[in-house]
This record gives C-alpha cells, structure tokens and sequence, in this order.
C-alpha cells in the first residue's frame, strides 16, 4: 500500500561523478513500515522492482539542491531527482520527520526500538496470522460475540486495532457495519488489504497502516474491537494500545471486548518443580572436560526460576479458589497497567507444598444483546495461550484451612512485556516465599502429552465437592455447549503439532519468545 507515489531520475553517484542508474524515468513508491518508512523504485509500469531499502532514524541521506535527495545505501549513493521543487519538499518533510523522530509516540517512548522491530516482523508473517486465525475457540468466539450482537453494529462506524489479518473487520462487516477502519502496524496491513479488496469490501473496511498510538482517523467511532490479549493477559503490553484507541471513540461506543479478568490460583506440581531444578544441576559439574562449572550453579537455578511455565495442567493441582483480578476496558486508562498490584489472599482447601501460582484469564464481550465468554482456564478446552505457571524457588508447606496472603505486582518494561514478583506468607507462620520472572522469557513446556492429576488424586472425569473447578464461581457459559466437540478437535490438532509462538531476533541469536503458539 503506497503512502504516496513520485515519477523521478535516479542518478549513482561514485568518485564525485553523477552518471544516470537507470536511463529513463521511475516511479518512486514510498510504503509504511514500523520503523520509518520503506521506498521502492520500479519501472513506470510496475512490472519490475529496481531497488528497494528502509527509511529510518539512521539512514544516512540528505537534500541537495532544491529538487534532489541524496541516500547512502549499502555498497550505493544514489541521488533522485524530483519533478519539481513542491514533490521533493514533500518527500523531505516525510524523511526529516522519520530522521528527526518527531513523530515519538506514546508507543515508541514506551517500547525498545529493538522489541517492537521483532515484534512487528513477527506479526507481518502469514504463518503467523494463520496460527491465530487456525485457534478455532479464539476465532469463533469472537465472530459469536460480534454477530450475537447485531444492535451494536449493524450501520456503525467500527474501529479494529491491530487488525491483522482483517478478521474482526470482516466480522464487523458481516453484522452490517457501515465503515470499519482496520489499523494494523506490521507489513500485514498489505495483506488485509489485499484480502478486502478480493472480497469487494472496499466500500467498507479502510486498512490504516500504521500504530494505533500513531495513526490519525476521520472520525469518532460506535465501537473498537480487538484481540489485544497475551499470554497472562498482559503480555506484549498490547492492552495499552487497545485502550489508547479509546481516544477515538464517541461518548456511547463499545469496546468488544469489554472486559478481562486475570485469574490466580496457588498450585502444587512437584514434578514440575523437580524438573526446573534439575535443569540446573549440569552447572554443578566439578569436571566438565576438566572446567569446575559450579559456581555458577545457584546462578543457573535462579535463571530457571525467573522463567515463567507455559503450558497446561490438571486442575486437582489447584490448592483453593482462584483469585479474579478484573479489569474493565471501558474504564481503564492505559498508564493503569503499567503497574499491576494485585493482593492475594486463599483459603486452602487442602494440605500440600505450594510450588507458585498458576495464572489464566476470560475475556468478556458485554454486548447489548448478549454477553459472551471466551474463556483460556484449564477448565475450557485449550486455546494458544495455554495457561501460565510461576514458580517458587522456596515453596511453601500448607495445611488445610490455613490463609496464604501476599501479592503480585506486574511491572511493565520497554521490551513489551511485565517482570511479575510474587511475595507470598502463610498466615500465623513464618514462612514467606517470593519470586520476580521476567514473562518475556518463557519456557514452552507444553508437549500434548495427557495432563496428570497430583498423586494419590483419582483419576475422575467430573469434579468431586472440593475440587476448585467445582467451585470456581463462573462456569462456562451455557451458549458454548455447541461447539465444544470441534473446539476438542482443535485442541488435539494443536497438540499434534506444536507451533510455537516465537521469532528470532533480527541478528539471528536470540530468541525472543511471543508467548503464542
Ligand atoms: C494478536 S494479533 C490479532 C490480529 C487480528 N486482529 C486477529 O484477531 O486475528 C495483534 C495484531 O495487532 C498488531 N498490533 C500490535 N500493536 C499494535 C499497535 N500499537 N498498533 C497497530 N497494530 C498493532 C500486530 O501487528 C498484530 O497483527
């Protein structure tokens, strides 16, 4: 999608001498990309790209005269000429604007330029998009909750943050929206449009590329949709963009979803516990091809346990009733996440070690007709956000009746994700235990081998009196019977090949995990 396009010569400029790179006049196409803007040079009839390369705050490039730009580009200068004086100020307004970082938004002051590079290039793979498009209790759930909802868009001027694919928009589409502006930041945002035109949706779904912190609108919307969650809820910081899209919308509008409840259960896993320890003792070698490796052992246990687990569970490892931390999107101002402090108190229902606690989350779409649920706890069939574990390093021996307190506090950072402490004390004792992880980096252990319930737990299908799920307030709601036995069907899809939700970094060494799979 071109932001704009120039007819212009293109000279190579070696040895102080200009010779012309090309011999006749190009079409020169500047295009959006997350970190500036991307420029492409093709023949008048589009049939061929000559060159292309990135516009960013580091290019090397300037203005000559009042007609040409000058870039310095790998093993190349090159200087394009513009027709006249008005096109090359508007081409030089748009560089000394990306070169300046004029436009630093609250996205950019608040994310390492790093992170939201990776983090874009991730989401502007197909493959990706696919894996969350192929996550059937995701999708479906959110078409329900927009097509049981006709009311709220039916003629409405709708907003779709970080759009994607464009999926939600065509929902919205679907239930008689009048105009939806799809705003998506990665390269994506090609594709969508790609796939709106195909479908003859022009008229009605505008691809915006760009962030949404970023990006201007023509006008106030009805209602902002979005599917802003990662894993913990929190992860990837995408919930501040979603609501920073607040400012767009009118008095009255909606936002689907509208609300996100962060549950928080202490659980018992010692095989779990086990597992992440012994990880740690290859550093406790005292001869490994003749190196003592062990002092680095206390080193390597704590590297471990700053790794938040992602994968599922058993729920009859659960020690008591969750713990329902709600935010509601309508009311929430985006710094509120920022930091999240959530006091934590549990009456335990039965006796054992407490190795951490186990997290997921619901999202609610409260529509005008009819409110939906799309659910992640291990009590629902599985989706790609999986649930969470936080462990202990020191875990804690707790009898039934006892109260555990404490809190967590998550606080966001510039790599678009949250360091999570966790600070716990068993009531009228003196055990305390505490734990900060950083959820950036998380280990996968989800195999799709069956869940085990903790030993000496019969292996039951219902729920006995007692068990948290028996107990956990809110049940699924009733409207999901129907599609149970083909989500079931998605999740051993799932389990059979297991794609993880995770990129490398631009150089290739470091990876970088985006907690969907
Ligand atoms: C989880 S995906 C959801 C895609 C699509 N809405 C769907 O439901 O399949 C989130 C999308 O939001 C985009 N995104 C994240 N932060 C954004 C921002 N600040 N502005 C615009 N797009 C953003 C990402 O590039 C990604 O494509």
């Amino acid at each position: 999608m071109a932001l704009k396009v120039w007819i212009v010569e293109v000279f190579s400029v070696e040895d102080n001498l200009m010779v012309p790179k090309y011999n006749r006049k190009v079409k020169l196409r500047a295009e959006y990309d997350p970190q500036g803007i991307n420029l492409k040079l093709l023949e008048m009839d589009e049939s061929n790209q000559l060159l292309e390369f990135p516009v960013d705050a580091d290019t090397d490039c300037c203005k000559v005269g009042t007609t040409s730009y000058l870039f310095a580009i790998e093993n190349d200068t090159i200087l394009i000429k513009f027709s006249n004086r008005d096109e090359a100020r508007y081409f030089t307004i748009a560089i000394t604007k990306i070169k300046s970082g004029k436009d630093a938004s609250i996205f950019s002051v608040r994310t390492e330029d790093s992170s939201a590079a990776q983090y874009f290039q991730f989401y502007g793979y197909l493959s990706q998009q696919q894996n969350m498009l192929q996550d059937f209790v995701r999708t479906y759930t959110y078409q329900r909750a927009i097509l049981c909802n006709l009311e709220d868009f039916k003629d409405k001027v709708v907003l779709d943050v970080g759009a994607g694919s464009g999926i939600l928009s065509f929902f919205a589409a679907q239930a008689g929206a009048k105009r939806i502006y799809a705003v998506e930041a990665s390269t994506m945002a090609h594709y969508a449009q790609k796939l709106v035109e195909a479908n003859n949706l022009t008229s009605s779904i505008k691809v915006i590329p760009g962030k949404i912190e970023e990006v201007e609108l023509p006008e106030k919307v009805d209602v902002i949709i979005s599917e802003p969650m990662g894993y913990m809820l929190y992860n990837e910081r995408m919930l501040e963009s979603y609501l920073n899209a607040k400012r767009w919308l009118a008095p009255t509008g909606k936002m689907y979803p509208s609300r996100g409840d962060l549950h928080i259960v202490p659980f018992t896993d010692d095989a779990l516990y086990m597992e992440q320890y012994s990880k740690a003792n290859f550093w406790f070698q005292t001869c490994f091809h003749g190196v003592n490796l062990s002092a680095l052992q206390n080193c390597a246990v704590k590297e471990y346990f700053r790794q938040p687990i992602v994968d599922t569970f058993d729920i009859r490892i659960c020690m008591s009733k969750s713990i329902r931390h709600v935010v509601d999107f309508l009311e929430t101002d985006e710094t509120d996440l920022h930091t999240i402090d959530i006091p934590l108190e549990f009456h335990i229902l039965e006796s054992g070690t407490c190795h951490g606690l186990a997290f997921w989350f619901d999202v609610a779409f409260g529509g005008s007709q009819q409110t939906i649920w799309l659910s992640t706890a291990p009590t629902e069939p599985l989706t790609h956000w999986y649930q969470v574990r936080c462990l202990l390093e020191q875990p804690l021996l707790l009898k039934q009746g006892q109260v555990l307190t404490g809190r967590v506090v998550l606080l966001a950072n510039k790599r678009q994700s949250y360091d999570v402490t966790i600070e716990l004390t068993v009531e009228g004792t003196t055990q305390t235990s505490q734990n900060t992880l950083d959820l950036k980096n998380p280990y996968f252990r989800y195999t799709g081998a069956p869940v085990q319930p903790p030993p000496g737990k019969r292996i039951s299908l219902c729920c006995s009196a007692g068990c948290p799920s028996a107990l956990d307030k809110r049940r699924a709601p009733p409207d999901k019977r129907g599609v149970v036995r083909r989500r079931a069907a998605f999740a051993s899809e799932k389990r059979a090949s297991v794609r993880r939700r995770m990129l490398h970094s631009l150089d290739c060494q470091e990876h970088v995990c985006w907690l969907r799979q």
